[in-house]
């Protein structure tokens, strides 16, 4: 297929499912990065999703290989089963790469890819990129300038309700394409949302040193399907410098997205993790006479000045989907290191890893992989 020349910032997808959608409606609200195309190795999705969004079908892998300018970004929009072997084909091809959670299923894959990267000098990023997002940088900054005085404990829920009992079948994206509730029940509920809030954690945090979690299944057969995944974790994070943390994720208990950051003035809080508007709010805590109250009514703590574009609506659909790839093409064109860097992705995947496959045996898991805080975004500063 022959290309004609991209000017400025650009990507192309490959996976044109459920998500590439909401990345689709994030990508207009940045419309100086051009999407080159897409390929999906289901042609009549492909076929539905080009025509849909006006975009360029490709009909194979190397046809958007040709297509896409050595600076731009391809973002891995496929199943997690596939993230393995289209990152590698995709930095083997020398192209920057922003894959969709997780970096890849096994740590021996995921620390070949950023060995791969590493050695070609490619950037290789891992969503979420909510942590880029206006909640999680104004959590941050409240939490650097001891808002909340030192913090001490952090509990994190990523609890989604009894999703086996939703009506996921009528579950369908812009283009089309079903909410492919089958992959995540096998991919299991960590896997998928772990990361929202880990990255928040790991960008403030830096290095988690020991993570002592227990996973399992709580409903064995979620609509026919059997051989799924855990549906709920807990795991206690240790962190080298910071808080204890506990960490929820699960498809059975009631819907709760909170974070709470607790120190020795009362208490931050976000409620949506998935919002990336969602209000940060402080609970000072105060005595009255004998009893002593973390304030119900809590305070909006804000960032001056704007930070980012906001897609809107709800649930998933309420995270702009292309800070990520935004972030890196910001830093292939200043030639700066990228907030969302490999070292990030990889002790992401492997904290991530540890949690959902501790069961009721793992104990105290030592990472081995390890990364800094994030430098904030600059409005965030
Ligand atoms: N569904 C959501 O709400 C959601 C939200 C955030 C992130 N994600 C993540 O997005 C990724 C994709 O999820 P989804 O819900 O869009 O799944 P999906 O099944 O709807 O879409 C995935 C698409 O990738 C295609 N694909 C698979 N292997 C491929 C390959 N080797 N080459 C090209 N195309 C291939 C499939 O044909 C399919 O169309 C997952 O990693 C998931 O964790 C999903």
């Amino acid at each position: 297929m022959s290309s004609k020349k991209i000017q400025g910032p650009a990507v192309a997808l490959i996976g044109c499912g459920f998500v590439a959608d909401l990345y689709m409606r994030s990508l207009q609200s940045v419309p100086h990065v051009q999407v080159v195309g897409a390929f999906d190795i289901d042609v009549e999705r492909a076929g539905a999703f080009s025509a849909h969004w006006g975009v360029t079908r490709f009909a194979v892998l190397e046809d958007l290989f040709a297509a896409l300018p050595r600076d731009g970004v391809v973002l891995n929009l496929t199943n997690p089963d596939a993230h393995f072997e289209v990152n590698r084909a995709c930095l083997q091809a020398g192209f920057h790469t922003y894959s969709e959670k997780p970096l890849a299923m096994r740590m021996d894959q995921a620390r070949d890819l950023h060995q791969l990267a590493s050695e070609k000098g490619l950037l290789l990023a891992s969503a979420p990129c909510s942590v880029l997002g206006q909640a999680a940088q104004t959590l941050a900054h409240a939490v650097r300038n001891g808002v909340a005085g030192t913090p001490r404990l952090i509990y994190a829920e990523l609890d989604d309700g009894f999703i086996p009992q939703a009506p996921v079948e009528s579950w369908i994206s812009e283009s089309g394409a079903p909410w492919p509730y089958e992959d995540e029940f096998r991919v299991g509920c960590t896997l998928e949302h772990a990361g929202y809030y880990l990255g928040w954690l790991i960008a403030m945090f830096g290095t988690v040193r020991r993570v002592v979690a227990a996973s399992g299944q709580t409903i064995p057969d979620k609509k026919g399907i059997t051989d799924t995944a855990p549906d709920f974790s807990v795991a206690t994070l240790f962190f080298e410098t910071g808080p204890m943390v506990r960490l929820t994720c699960s498809i059975v208990a009631p819907h709760d997205h909170r974070i709470r950051v607790i120190g020795d003035k009362g208490v931050l809080q976000v409620k949506k993790a998935w919002a990336n508007g969602a209000p940060v709010k402080f609970h000072k805590r105060f005595r009255i006479r004998r009893r002593l109250i973390d304030s119900p009514l809590g305070k909006r703590v804000s960032l001056h000045g704007p930070s980012h574009p906001m897609v809107g609506r709800w649930g998933a659909a309420s995270m702009n989907f292309a800070l990520g790839p935004v972030e890196m093409l910001g830093a292939i064109a200043e030639n700066r290191p990228c907030r969302l860097s490999a070292d990030f992705a990889l002790h992401l995947n492997e904290v991530t890893l540890a949690i959902q496959n501790a069961g009721d045996q793992a104990g105290a898991q030592v990472m081995t992989t390890r990364c800094d805080p994030m430098e904030p975004m600059q409005w965030a500063r």
